[in-house]
């Protein structure tokens, strides 16, 4: 008889879940039922995500395909749209993967973004404006979750310093702060006050302007669907996928940085810096090994998730608050 022993970094989905949202009760006696049915449905074996019909259409199809940047390739296979669009992490819609059918629920039109904090000039700008004003391109990045699954993903978008320059921070400004939409009668998880929302991410200056920070506002040669943060989301392939923040309304430039929606969570388990580091266990798991989304292709995990080249020169290497 085959028995077949999971390895330790093979989580099950729930030890993802951040301990103290784990064990806070009312959150086990809400979530419990949802997470038995997600199991019971079998996870992968969903209909693809491709049939769902968005709440509003996206009028921006016509930009894409866009052309690759061909610097930015990776030595693995794609992850198939079929696979990345249908087990996504977007809490506000649920703590299960199966969030697809209910992500598309989000109006994605009509979508203002406000930039603001130490800027020259205060302004918020409709999405479809920016899109028009931004240097779109395609980027394969390689995208590494701290649960250990990991993917391969074309983005379209646009770098996040099209943004910084569009913005033109004052000298005072040291980080960019980037919120996510609030809207809980829509996503069902934002009536959850135990959560800080709405979800925050945090870049440094530095960070923000690096060539590889980039605003996705496509996949596989079309718009986001909703699932992956349309209409606008960030990918910072060299960090955790939790600083990927999804469906962004507000940027702004800041001397002090408030807390991020990880830390204030759990600052255990979820640190600021948060670039990906083999040698840097989570509090309840191994980050050696990552396993690819659909094959299960197991890979050791490597520094800054294999951006080292690009990135390491904004941290000192020997500091480990960075890698946390
Ligand atoms: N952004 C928001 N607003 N809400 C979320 O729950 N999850 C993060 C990140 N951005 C999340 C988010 C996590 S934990 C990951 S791994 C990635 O989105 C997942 O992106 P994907 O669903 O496109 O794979």
């Amino acid at each position: 008889m085959l028995i077949r022993r999971q390895p330790r970094w093979a989580l099950p989905e729930a030890m993802a879940t951040p301990e103290a949202v784990y064990l806070d009760r009312r959150r086990f006696v809400a979530g419990g039922a949802a997470a038995l049915a997600a199991a019971a449905l079998g996870g992968c074996d969903r209909p693809g995500a491709q049939d769902i019909v968005p709440a509003v259409p996206d009028p921006s199809g016509d930009l894409y395909p866009v052309a690759r940047n061909t610097a930015y390739t990776v030595m693995r296979d794609m992850t198939p749209f079929s696979v990345s669009s249908r087990i996504n992490n977007f809490f506000e819609f649920g703590s299960s993967k199966n969030i697809a059918h209910k992500a598309a629920k989000l109006p994605v039109r009509p979508w203002e973004i406000s930039i603001g904090g130490l800027v020259e000039e205060e302004r918020t700008i409709a999405i479809d404006e920016l899109l028009a004003k931004m240097p779109l391109e395609e980027r394969v990045y390689r995208h590494r979750c701290v649960e250990t699954w990991a993917m391969v993903v074309p983005w379209s978008g646009f770098p996040l310093k099209a943004l910084v320059d569009l913005a033109r921070p004052l000298g005072a400004a040291k980080f960019l702060v980037m919120k996510t939409f609030l809207n809980p009668e829509l996503a069902p998880t934002q009536r959850q006050d135990w959560y800080p929302w709405p979800y925050t991410d945090i870049l440094t200056m530095d960070e923000a302007t690096n060539e590889l920070a980039f605003l996705v506002t496509g996949v596989y040669g079309r718009p986001a669907p909703a699932q992956f943060g349309a209409p606008l989301r960030l990918a910072v392939p060299w960090k955790y996928g939790f600083k990927s923040i999804k469906s962004i309304v507000s940027f702004a430039f800041v001397e002090k940085r408030p807390d991020t929606f990880w830390e204030v969570v759990d600052s255990r388990e979820y640190g600021f810096w948060a670039n990906v580091n083999p040698d840097v266990p989570h509090r309840r798991w191994s980050q050696e090994m990552e396993w690819m989304l659909g094959t299960r292709e197991l890979f050791p995990t490597r520094i800054y998730n294999g951006y080292g080249p690009e990135v390491a020169h904004l941290y000192d290497a020997d500091d480990p608050k960075y890698f946390f």
